[in-house]
């Protein structure tokens, strides 16, 4: 029988784990608070499904398949047992420990919850869950269907079992799973929010142009994207939050936000999402 994957928050990041899982054989469910956020989410996978029937990567029945695989159910409780949970909700505290409160009453023991956050603390997330060591991290890199890592974080309680079995799944999804402790931005974002911030301050202080910036990264050091441009594409906002995050994590002033990420961030220049950012995108 297929796994069972229910997939909360059909953002980028939740509407590309939805396409990974269901290419891979698991029964997915997708669910939104915002309904148009899932209606979106499914005709971006479709979107992404006719390129690759374009390309020759599948056939059309192929394609259908996927989306067969995913569900859309009305409200979360409607949903029956799954074997995993992975949340991908905005990058909020608040809103994921509340998440995870309901998650652990409606799910039982048996159901892994796993989320998708870029560094709030796993432990912090699974303190309001009946049985916290089946909480884990599974922090997936954007664009999903495309990235081949999935750092799997494991909080204070979780245990080898659960650590096992994402890890196990992760594969099943021809991801690379690395397991990591839960520290402030895990590996992933502690080394690259720092360099990603460093780009920023170099920028504020005139050592070069955000295009020369990006250039050196790019052509010198063989980085698919500028550091600039990579801080457009995940978004300003949260290179701060998880700047942040670091900074309140480690109290080493090594970690402060550059000023002129917050002053952008103000002024609701948030890169891609907002059509400005560094770049323009309009
Ligand atoms: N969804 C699905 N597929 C996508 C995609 C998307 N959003 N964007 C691009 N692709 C696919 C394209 O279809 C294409 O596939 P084929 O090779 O099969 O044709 C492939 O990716 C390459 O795309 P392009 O030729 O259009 O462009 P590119 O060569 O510049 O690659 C990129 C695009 C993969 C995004 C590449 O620029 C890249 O790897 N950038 C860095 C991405 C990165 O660092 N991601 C991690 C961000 S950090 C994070 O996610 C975690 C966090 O906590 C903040």
């Amino acid at each position: 029988m297929s796994l069972r994957l229910l997939v909360v928050g059909a953002g980028q990041m939740g509407s590309g784990i939805a396409q990974s899982a269901a290419q891979h054989d698991f029964e997915v469910f997708l669910w939104d608070s915002l309904s148009q956020q899932t209606e979106k989410a499914l005709q971006q996978i479709r979107a992404r499904l006719d390129r690759a029937v374009q390309k020759g990567e599948m056939d059309r029945s192929q394609a259908d398949a996927i989306m067969d695989r995913i569900d859309v159910p009305h409200d979360l409780g409607s949903v029956p047992t799954v074997d995993l949970v992975v949340e991908a909700i905005i990058e909020q505290e608040k809103e994921k420990v509340s998440l995870f409160e309901q998650l652990g009453r409606l799910f039982d023991a048996s159901t892994i919850l796993a989320s998708n956050t870029s560094s709030i603390s796993i432990s912090r997330i699974a303190r309001p869950v009946p049985h916290p060591e089946r909480v884990i991290g599974m922090h997936f890199m954007n664009p999903v269907p495309v990235m081949r890592l999935v750092e799997v974080v494991a909080g204070t309680l979780t245990s080898q079992d659960t650590v096992q079995k994402v890890v196990k799944w992760a594969e099943m999804m021809e991801k690379t799973p690395v397991v990591v402790q839960d520290y402030p931005g895990f590996v992933s974002n502690r080394i690259l929010m720092p360099m990603i911030n460093e780009a920023i301050f170099a920028l504020q202080e005139g050592v070069a142009s955000k295009e020369a910036i990006d250039t050196v990264m790019k052509l010198g050091m063989n980085h698919p994207m500028g550091p600039l441009t990579l801080a457009d594409f995940i978004g300003l906002d949260t290179c701060l939050a998880i700047m942040e995050v670091l900074y309140e994590g480690f109290a080493d002033s090594k970690y402060r936000p550059a000023p002129l990420l917050r002053k952008m961030v103000d002024a609701g220049l948030l890169g891609r999402k907002s059509g400005r950012g560094f770049y323009d995108y309009e």
